[in-house]
């Protein structure tokens, strides 16, 4: 007999060559290559051309991947005028979400299904996410948009772009490492709407505005932005402990925290808790790092469980200066790498995917019709 496997846990929907997790070690690779390897060498833009052709670029590839992902980053006029006429207050995943789809209507390459087209489109994704999230930032405060950068590095000019000036470089590196840990993770919510809209045969589009659309949710990506608001709203080290105790007591939960793949601490967060401390020892103050390590020690005495990738990134991008509702912006911006490998994988060797449900409800009942019901 079949059984229903709720939140499809554990179930296998697919072969695939991009990232390996093991759960219980706390064991992240993408292609073969450890996140902490990554993290400490890799840019960006290595780690995206890794996830969408499997090996690391050399020298002569990477400077073309540069310049190519450099000189798509500017946005349609139509899709600029969208984002500047959205509503200030509008959650900027909405807009992000919008934009991206609206993207669809001026790439000539749109219904063009070969993998090089759909990697150019990726390109293209990649590339302008970070303009739409700044230039909404921009807008809503009233501030003139800044053009994107012809060269530099994505991480670079998305701070140049949000800023309006260049920033530190040390801020470029904890950025650039920011997105190399959240580039891919396996068959999360997201990436799998995404595989799940493209299995259709839909294009590339339609793929990344699902998962847009499915990282906001606060038990995915929104987690990072309601981590900093619980520590603001906190305020406090001495109030960590009654906090959470009553928020446990209510059945609530610690956002940042948990996860249904690890069962101990992601090594993303491991590694960002590092960046967490070496900020909060430079300049921001030892505050939110202190809470943060109190309530992961809670968490983990008192429930079992380990923080997750967005626990720390939230002090970091905090420390950073980055506002609280564009974190999981900045985390679509560098996924949007991960959900375009996972989109041009799921399309090299498509089969529609369509699960079934286990029917729970009456069966053969009769159409009553309206006037006697
Ligand atoms: N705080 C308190 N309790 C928790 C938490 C938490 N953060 N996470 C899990 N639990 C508890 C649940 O209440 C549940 O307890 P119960 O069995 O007594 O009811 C038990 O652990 C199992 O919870 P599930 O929701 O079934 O576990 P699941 O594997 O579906 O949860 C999830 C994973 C959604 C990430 C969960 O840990 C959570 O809600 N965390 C907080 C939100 C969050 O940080 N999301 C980001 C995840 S990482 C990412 O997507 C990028």
């Amino acid at each position: 007999m079949k059984v229903a496997t709720k939140g499809l846990e554990d179930v296998i929907v697919a072969d695939s060559e991009i990232c390996y997790i093991d759960g219980e070690k706390g064991i992240l690779s993408y292609r073969g290559y450890p996140i902490e390897q990554l993290g400490d060498n890799a840019t960006f833009e290595e780690v995206i051309y890794l996830l969408w052709h499997g090996k690391l670029p050399n020298r002569a590839e990477l400077d073309a991947f540069n310049k190519e992902l450099a000189s798509v980053r500017e946005l349609p006029k139509p899709v600029l005028d969208l984002i500047t006429s959205a509503p200030p207050e509008a959650h900027p995943m909405d807009v992000l979400r919008t934009a991206v789809s609206a993207l669809a209507f001026y790439d000539p390459e749109v219904e063009v299904p070969s993998r090089e087209a759909n990697l150019r489109k990726a390109a293209r994704l990649v590339a302008q996410t970070p303009t739409i999230i700044a230039a909404f930032n921009r807008s809503r405060n009233e501030l003139p948009i800044v053009e994107p950068m012809k060269d530099k590095s994505l991480a670079e000019n998305f701070l140049y772009m949000l800023a309006g000036q260049e920033m530190m470089p040390v801020l470029t590196r904890v950025l650039d490492v920011c997105l190399v840990l959240h580039a891919d993770h396996d068959l999360n919510a997201s990436t799998f709407a995404a595989r799940v809209a493209v299995s259709t045969l839909a294009d590339i589009y339609c793929g990344v505005t699902a998962a847009i659309g499915t990282l906001k949710g606060p038990l995915h990506g929104g987690a990072n932005t309601r981590v900093m608001e619980m520590l603001i709203e906190i305020g406090e080290l001495e109030k960590v402990e009654d906090y959470i105790h009553n928020l446990l007591d209510k059945k609530g939960r610690v956002m940042g925290v948990g996860h249904r793949v690890y069962k101990t601490m992601d090594p993303r967060a491991r590694i960002l808790k590092q960046y967490s401390k070496w900020m909060s020892e430079h300049g921001c103050g030892p505050l939110w790092y202190s809470m943060l390590t109190k309530i992961e020690e809670m968490m983990h005495n008192e429930k079992g469980l380990d923080p997750n990738v967005d626990f720390y990134s939230a002090s970091v991008y905090y420390c950073m200066g980055v506002p609280l509702d564009l974190y999981t912006a900045l985390f679509a911006m560098s996924r949007m790498a991960g959900w375009t490998a996972h989109i041009l994988e799921q399309l090299s060797d498509n089969r529609l995917i369509r699960p079934i449900t286990d029917y729970k409800g009456p069966l053969n009942k009769r159409f009553v019709p309206i006037d006697n019901r």
